[in-house]
């Protein structure tokens, strides 16, 4: 296979950690895009080393702000080349029924979780279109195909990832650009091992696997997609959630 530059944003959380390892042992160079707020960025980066993954390069920027990510992408380009697979992954979650929820709580998933979908994929979509290949891989959620009572905010924003995905894959359908999304279950990362535990008994209860996905199990889909072979596959939305109804 031959090695592509690929961003992953929210890179250093658990579903991005598991990701960037997928790409890179599938031969990528990764960039691992990373909350300019996190702190612990060094510690992550040994961590990966340490794992045996060695040549990640960490860039800052905030997916819900457009200036942040132009700055962000421009210096990623600047030390890896274009990027040639764009991994959409930083989310984030403000759980409340909607009788409760309040207007920052719905602005903040808004632009964390799908205007981030403008603001990243802008800065690379015409520049795989004009070297004539590119993969666009963006995650959503079964909570977005199926909703979820408590996530009004979460499930409008990870709907709209899929609507997106399909509209933007028509629009570069001829470029030999791809954009696909992938719509995990439960996975067992610190935005799901948050939830009360009483009520994560009940979610994981309700999955006909009776257990949480392994990140591994979602970056393994990644990489899948991000292949030469995925060549056909555009539009999609790859469920990966244990068999979990959507009824
Ligand atoms: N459907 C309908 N009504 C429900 C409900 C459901 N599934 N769950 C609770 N309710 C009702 C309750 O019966 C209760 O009604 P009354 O006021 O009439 O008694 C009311 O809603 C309030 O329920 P809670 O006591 O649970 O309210 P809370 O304020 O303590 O908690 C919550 C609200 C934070 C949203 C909590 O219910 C919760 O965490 N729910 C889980 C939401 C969820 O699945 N989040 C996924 C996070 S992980 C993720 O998002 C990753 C991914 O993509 C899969
Ligand atoms: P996570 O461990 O909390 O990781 C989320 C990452 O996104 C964190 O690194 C976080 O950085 C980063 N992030 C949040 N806001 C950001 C912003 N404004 N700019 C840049 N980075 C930001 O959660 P996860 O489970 O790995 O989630 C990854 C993705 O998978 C999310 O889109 C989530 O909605 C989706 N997903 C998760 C599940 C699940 O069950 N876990 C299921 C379906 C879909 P900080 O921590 O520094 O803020």
């Amino acid at each position: 296979m031959s090695q592509r530059v690929a961003l992953v944003t929210g890179a250093m959380g658990g579903l991005g950690t598991a990701i960037c390892q997928a790409l890179s042992k599938a031969g990528h160079k990764v960039i691992a895009a990373y909350h300019p707020q996190f702190d612990n960025k060094d510690q992550w980066l040994q961590e990966q080393e340490a794992a045996g993954f060695k040549g990640f390069i960490a860039v800052a920027g905030d997916v819900a702000d457009l200036d942040s990510v132009q700055k962000m992408v421009a210096e990623a380009e600047q030390q890896a080349g274009p990027v040639d697979i764009l991994v959409n992954n930083a989310g984030i979650t403000r759980d409340k029924m909607f009788a409760k929820m309040e207007r920052d709580q719905w602005d903040a998933v808004i632009n964390t979780n799908l205007s981030s979908l403008f603001n990243v994929t802008k800065q690379v979509s015409a520049k795989m279109a004009e070297r004539g290949w590119g993969r666009i891989i963006n995650i959503s959620s079964v909570n977005g195909v199926k909703g979820q009572a408590g996530q009004t905010n979460y499930s409008a924003a990870k709907a709209g990832v899929i609507g997106f995905t399909k509209a933007l894959a028509q629009e570069l359908a001829t470029k030999g650009v791809t954009v696909n999304a992938i719509a995990p279950g439960y996975v067992a990362t610190k935005m799901v091992t948050a939830i009360r535990a009483d009520i994560l008994e009940g979610i994981v209860n309700s999955v006909p696997m009776k257990r949480l996905a392994k990140p591994e199990e979602i970056g393994f889909a990644v990489v899948f997609l991000a292949d030469e072979l995925s060549g056909f596959t555009t539009g999609a939305t790859l469920n990966i959630n244990g068999g979990l109804n959507y009824q």
